[in-house]
């Protein structure tokens, strides 16, 4: 049995939450794209987590981590969550990690503002770009390289050399020692180096086993996957589900469901077209309630209504059989609430959403307006307890994008969660 849980937006659509509530039932959990530029909220226990790298599973002594091949991995980043869960959980976290997956390397970080490319996107300035572009260039150093010391030294020399005939000027970069910078990776990965293995065998291993259930966790959303998303202001691995095949080494996987997880409105961080993005005093509204910041940077995140248009695209990209709606609650207290069911683009409308990032930037959203409801719901247990407005304001996103709600949150607790699937 196994489930993907898969971003249909920019990111932020509130997996951290679901993933740690599904997570419960799984034995393995496995994490598949980008690195700490996530930021999962997770609340375990009334004591509340960003999490950056380290999968949900990791709340649960059963319950294996997987971070796998298609993630790019800063052991600073990790070492710090692990030791920080290990003394919220009073035990170590149990994780394997992928041998093939890429390391983030100080000077990645660095790159991004020498470059300038952190502020001209709005990155996360993790050195997300710069390390997947050295895994595509062959210059990358891999997790597994921590096991054979001579190799990663070696492979570490090559780039720096490579690196300071780039940057002739910088004393940063000029200043880099192979040596340094291994003993420096190995310190922060030594309690974490016999976790580092073959994912691959792994999953297929828990993926065979009948009575084995795997989840597979997304980071960031389908808008800002690398190839399908709104180019360049992406992030640089594959967010959707067909990353994922490639990302844990195993086509055409058995998941039976592929859960995407949207907000009930849409948030935007760092530079890029967002059609449905709103201002003044509701943008205000939205984020103050909904505590839009990013959990990763502290940034303020854009605020706007919900946009089918671009919903139905990542439904279908995802190839998802349900879905789950998060955050409803912070609609509450609207007399009305704007959908976007289409776009006008020069004079027509259009129902398919352009993967060009300038052509999105002209687009202006066409509205449907639904009835709001002005009652708090954050303390609703059951999906047939909610005001007419939210269940219609469901059925009509349903009726939309043609695949079934079958998980309501209305608050960040755990218990403010209705499955109804
Ligand atoms: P990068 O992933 O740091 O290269 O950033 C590229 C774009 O993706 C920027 O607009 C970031 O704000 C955005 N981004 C990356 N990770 C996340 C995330 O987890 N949530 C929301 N936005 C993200």
């Amino acid at each position: 049995m196994a489930i993907a849980v898969l971003g249909l937006q920019w990111g932020d659509e509130g997996k951290g939450k679901i993933t740690h509530l599904l997570a419960k039932d799984a034995d393995m959990v496995v994490r598949f794209n980008g690195g700490p530029n996530a930021g999962h909220t997770v609340i375990d226990r009334g004591v509340k987590f960003g999490t950056h790298l380290i999968p949900a599973g990791a709340f649960y002594p059963n319950t294996i981590s997987v971070l796998a091949s298609g993630m790019v991995i800063d052991f600073e980043v990790l070492r710090e969550e692990w030791d920080m869960l290990s003394r919220h959980l009073g035990w170590q976290p149990r994780l394997l990690i992928a041998e093939n997956a890429h390391i983030i390397m100080p000077y990645h970080r660095a790159l991004e503002e020498l470059e300038g490319s952190g502020k001209h996107f709005g990155t996360t300035r993790r050195g997300i770009a710069p390390a997947y572009r050295d895994k595509a260039a062959k210059v990358g150093i891999r997790v597994g390289d921590l096991l054979r010391q001579d190799i990663a030294k070696q492979r570490l020399e090559r780039r720096l050399d490579l690196l300071k005939r780039e940057w002739p000027n910088s004393e940063e970069v000029q200043s880099l020692d192979a040596g340094v910078l291994l003993e420096e990776q190995l310190s922060f990965a030594q309690p974490l180096l016999p976790s580092i293995g073959n994912a691959t065998s792994a999953i297929d291993n828990a993926l065979e086993a009948a009575d084995r259930a795997v989840m597979f966790e997304g980071a960031q959303g389908a808008l800002l996957d690398v190839d399908h998303g709104s180019y360049p202001f992406v992030t640089s691995s594959s967010t959707t589900y067909a990353g994922l095949s490639n990302s844990i080494g195993i086509s055409n996987p058995d998941i039976d469901r592929r859960l995407g997880v949207f907000k009930g409105y849409v948030t935007r961080v760092g530079a890029g077209p967002f059609p449905t993005r709103v201002s003044g005093e509701l943008a205000e509204r939205l984020r103050t309630i909904g505590g839009e910041f990013g959990v990763t940077t502290g940034r303020p995140r854009d605020c706007g209504w919900l946009d089918l248009v671009a919903l139905r695209y990542t439904v279908r990209l995802n190839d998802c059989t349900g879905l789950a709606i998060t955050k409803l609650d912070v609609l509450s207290g609207l007399d009305e609430v704007k959908v976007c069911r289409s776009y006008r683009l020069d004079g027509e409308s259009i129902e398919n959403f352009p993967l060009a990032a300038d052509v999105l930037e002209g687009c202006e959203p066409e509205y449907e307006t639904v009835p709001g409801w002005r009652e708090p719901i954050s303390e609703i247990r059951e999906f047939s307890g909610l005001p007419s407005q939210v269940m219609g304001y469901i059925a009509f996103i349903e009726r939309e994008v043609g695949v079934p709600v079958e998980i309501v949150s209305v608050g960040p607790e755990p218990e403010a969660t209705m499955m109804r699937a």
